[in-house]
């Protein structure tokens, strides 16, 4: 009997903090017409600076996900994490995760993933390949973020600034032998020519030195090694990420419709099959595009970016989670997960639940 991959429990965790656009117009000159206008999103929530971390966003999740799979945190033998704001720079969140956790076990693995807003994709196609072939029976998908904490909250930054928020969504997959049952496909892609244009860039190994165009500040070239980062990149406000909208926009609508129709015609499925689309919660109006092109009603998207703003990789988990317990994932439905983001990498899901 072909075994395939279920969904055995999701769990999702927002931190009670709430930031409304009005709000941010304190710090930047926005306002809540333009973000609403522009992303849909009226508010967001950001994690408490003093005692929440990428981290322990991710383990509020993955208590919820674990409990509602019905096992105990000791089954768990593999970590997926995806993040893009990891609590440090290395060793990565899955190893955090496993702490917080208290899982003391060491006959388990965790990997991070860096796959920014594709990132529970991605982990959800490795996820799939590991139980299909038999290696884990509990795997443990987490996506979070405290965007919070790296945000350039002047004028200068509101154009990544006012869409961002933080969260944490998690998933448990366990083998099925229920015919027709689980992942039914995932495909995933990438396209690394425009990574610049939504991105992170410093501190990073190229110590300013393979980007000559920009003045960083660093020590002539002659020197060994180099300053991860620099007083001038602090003046400067370089350290904070930076995106490229409309180029990330048309990308987006695009390859969003591409690789959810990939995953239909490989099943031989078509879009009236589609119970619920879940996409990457990128902007209200990516959405509505998506929706359009493959002619999708109301009731098959879900969109909850209007309170918690683009969660990068929380933000499928954490929308995944709420569908579910506002009940409109149900058994033998037909869910579709799509994302696209930073790289670019993109990627979609079909599940039968
Ligand atoms: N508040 C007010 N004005 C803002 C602003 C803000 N938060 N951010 C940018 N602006 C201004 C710009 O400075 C610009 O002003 P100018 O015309 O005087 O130069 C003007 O608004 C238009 O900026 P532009 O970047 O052209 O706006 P846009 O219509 O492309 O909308 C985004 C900007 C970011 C909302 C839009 O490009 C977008 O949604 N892109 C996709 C982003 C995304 O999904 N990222 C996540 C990927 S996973």
């Amino acid at each position: 009997m072909a075994v395939q991959t279920k969904i055995a429990g999701l769990g999702h965790y927002v931190p009670e903090n709430i930031i409304k656009n009005q709000d941010l117009t304190q710090f930047m000159d926005t306002s809540d017409e333009w973000i609403q206008e522009r992303t849909g999103i009226k508010e967001r929530r950001y994690g408490a600076k003093h005692n929440e971390t990428t981290t322990t966003m991710g383990a509020q999740a993955a208590t919820m996900a674990i409990e509602k799979a019905g096992i105990s945190k000791e089954d768990i033998d593999f970590i997926i994490f995806a993040t893009l704001s990891p609590d440090y720079y290395f060793p990565g969140c899955g190893v955090l995760l496993q702490r917080e956790l208290g899982i003391t076990k060491t006959e388990i693995g965790a990997l991070d993933i860096r796959n920014q807003c594709s990132g529970f994709i991605y982990g959800l196609s490795i996820a799939d390949q590991f139980i299909k072939t038999g290696m884990y029976k509990n795997i443990l998908l987490v996506g979070a973020e405290m965007h919070s904490m790296g945000l350039d909250f002047t004028t200068e930054g509101r154009g990544v600034t006012v869409i961002f928020g933080d969260g944490a969504g998690a998933a448990v997959l366990q083998p099925t032998e229920e015919s027709g049952k689980g992942i039914l496909t995932t495909h995933l892609h990438s396209d690394g020519t425009h990574a610049e244009e939504l991105a992170f860039i410093n501190p990073g190994s190229h110590g300013g030195y393979h980007l000559k165009d920009k003045d960083f500040g660093y020590p002539p070239e002659n020197e060994p090694g180099g300053i991860f980062v620099t007083q001038k990149m602090v003046d400067d406000g370089q350290l904070f990420p930076n995106m490229n909208g409309q180029v990330v926009f048309k990308k987006a609508v695009v390859k969003f419709p591409e690789v959810i129709k990939e995953a239909l015609e490989k099943t031989s499925l078509s879009s009236e099959d589609i119970s619920l689309l879940v996409p990457h919660q990128a902007n209200l109006r990516i959405s509505a595009f998506v929706q359009r092109s493959l002619g999708l009603r109301d009731d098959q998207v879900f969109n909850n970016i209007q309170k918690y703003g683009n969660t990068t990789a929380a933000s499928i988990p954490i929308a995944l989670s709420e569908a579910f317990q506002e009940g409109r994932v149900k058994d033998g439905d037909l869910i579709c997960l799509a994302a696209f983001g930073s790289g670019f990498t993109w990627g979609s899901a079909l599940i039968r639940w």
